[in-house]
């Protein structure tokens, strides 16, 4: 079986690579020249560090990767193509398509000369609001004459995998959903995917869409809950991973993603969330919830700056250290992290700023610029600043570095109880 991937972001990346190294023929297409060549040498453009290796062993043998100029020649060749485009937030957080149709005008380019010789299934693997494949599938029909189902098939499987564990968790899924208008396309993906052992949903292509902006907007409901939570337990003197632990001990509600601290960040989270709701107020619906988990998430990193606040006074002409400015630790990735509006604030507030991540300074300097000054490591920001905030979980800075400076701590990175030197956000 041979297989196309158009968009060679994290989610093309990981698709092509790992099923390339599962044995089969992969193909990817992006229209970035600069991250084609990276590829080509066998050098990956994101930060995911099992991914090298795999990268590494597969281009040139398995995996290849071409611009996608090139692709509606040669979609004759391939089974499968795999659609991985990034559908980014407009200014009012619905969803931007526009890389979704610019991939679909290459695909009908390919699918009109060959003339319905061949049945290609698509498979839509973007993050799209519900009703967005069966639009792609009109608008193929539309511009190639052919017809859906006989022709050319379409299919929606959304991708679950986290930044940081993106291997692990496309060998290793939960679950896997694919939405299909035709048994034959499940059967078809069951078995392509048939080396991963794990439930396998098979559903509509409507529902498969919300299934994953719905798990995404869940997840982001349980971080906001227990932040909810928590900063009311800052104020009465209550542990949030206390109680959190013993939430977590009854089955129904689980232990996972209830990690109080600064709020979520990322490229998926407040994109999908924001998308969801903009869907709700299209279709004149209330989205009390959804719109209260990203109020939650915009006021929250600014509470770790206000209890500093309370102890420090003012930041004007202090140097304050921040450890931590990718996402989540394990990424070089800087979108939407909190720890965004936490540096501006200190900033505003007249602060000199020190800071140090592992993996993203590269990202902050495009954020930040010269406003604030990068250290090269965690013990260079403490010995120069007079406090710290610590914005990312990376283990390097669990270790005993503090010595005597206040600390404030916005990820639960160090295990102790607020008061002293150290203060949480909610605990
Ligand atoms: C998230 C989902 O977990 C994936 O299942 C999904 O496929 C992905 O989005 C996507 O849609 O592409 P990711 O953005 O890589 O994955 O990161 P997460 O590990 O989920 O963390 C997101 C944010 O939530 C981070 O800022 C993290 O620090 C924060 N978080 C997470 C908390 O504040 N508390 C928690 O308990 C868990």
């Amino acid at each position: 079986m041979k297989i196309g991937v158009i968009g060679a972001g994290y989610v093309g990346l990981i698709t092509s690579v790992c099923l390339a190294d599962r044995g089969y023929a992969v193909q990817c297409w992006d229209s970035d020249e600069r991250k084609i060549s990276l590829l080509s040498s066998g050098k990956s453009p994101i930060f995911e560090e099992s991914l090298e290796p795999l990268l590494k062993k597969n281009i040139g043998k398995n995996f290849s990767v071409e611009n996608v100029s090139k692709m509606p020649g040669k979609l004759k060749d391939f089974d499968v193509v795999f659609v991985c485009v990034g559908t980014p937030s407009r200014q009012d957080g619905s969803v931007d398509l526009t890389q979704i149709y610019s991939a679909a005008d290459s695909i009908a380019m390919g699918l009109k000369s060959l003339g319905g010789g061949k049945r290609i299934l698509i498979v839509v693997k973007s993050t799209v609001i519900p009703g967005t494949t069966e639009e792609l599938k009109r608008y193929l029909e539309k511009k190639t004459g052919l017809k859906s189902g006989g022709d050319f098939g379409i299919a929606m499987s959304p991708e679950f995998l986290r930044e940081g564990l993106a291997v692990k968790d496309f060998f290793y899924p939960d679950r896997m959903v694919f939405g299909v208008e035709e048994k034959k396309d499940y059967a078809l993906l069951s078995s392509l995917f048939a080396f991963v052992k794990c439930p396998m949903m098979e559903t509509d292509l409507k529902t498969a869409e919300m299934i994953k902006y719905a798990s995404n907007a869940f997840l982001a409901t349980k971080i906001s809950f227990i932040n909810e939570i928590g900063n009311l337990g800052k104020k009465l003197g209550i542990d949030a991973y206390e109680v959190a632990k013993g939430m977590g001990l009854d089955s129904r509600i689980g232990p996972k993603f209830l990690e109080a601290g600064i709020g979520f960040g990322g490229s998926c989270f407040p994109k999908d969330v924001k998308a969801l709701v903009a869907k709700f107020k299209q279709e004149k619906i209330s989205a009390a919830v959804l719109e209260s988990v990203m109020a939650i998430n915009e006021k929250q990193p600014l509470l770790l700056v206000e209890v500093a606040c309370r102890r420090e006074g003012s930041f004007k002409g202090k140097a304050v250290g921040v450890l931590g400015l990718a996402f989540k630790a394990g990424t070089d990735d800087m979108r939407e992290s909190r720890a965004i509006p936490i540096v501006n604030a200190l900033v505003s507030e007249g602060a000199k700023v020190i800071a140090f991540d592992p993996e993203a300074t590269d990202n902050a300097r495009k954020i930040f610029g010269s406003k604030i000054n990068y250290a090269s490591n965690a013990k260079d920001v403490i010995s120069k600043c007079d406090f710290i905030f610590v914005l990312t979980a990376w283990p390097e800075f669990k270790e005993d570095i503090y010595g005597s400076k206040h600390v404030y701590d916005g990820r639960r990175i160090l295990p102790g109880k607020s008061g002293g030197n150290y203060e949480g956000i909610c605990w």
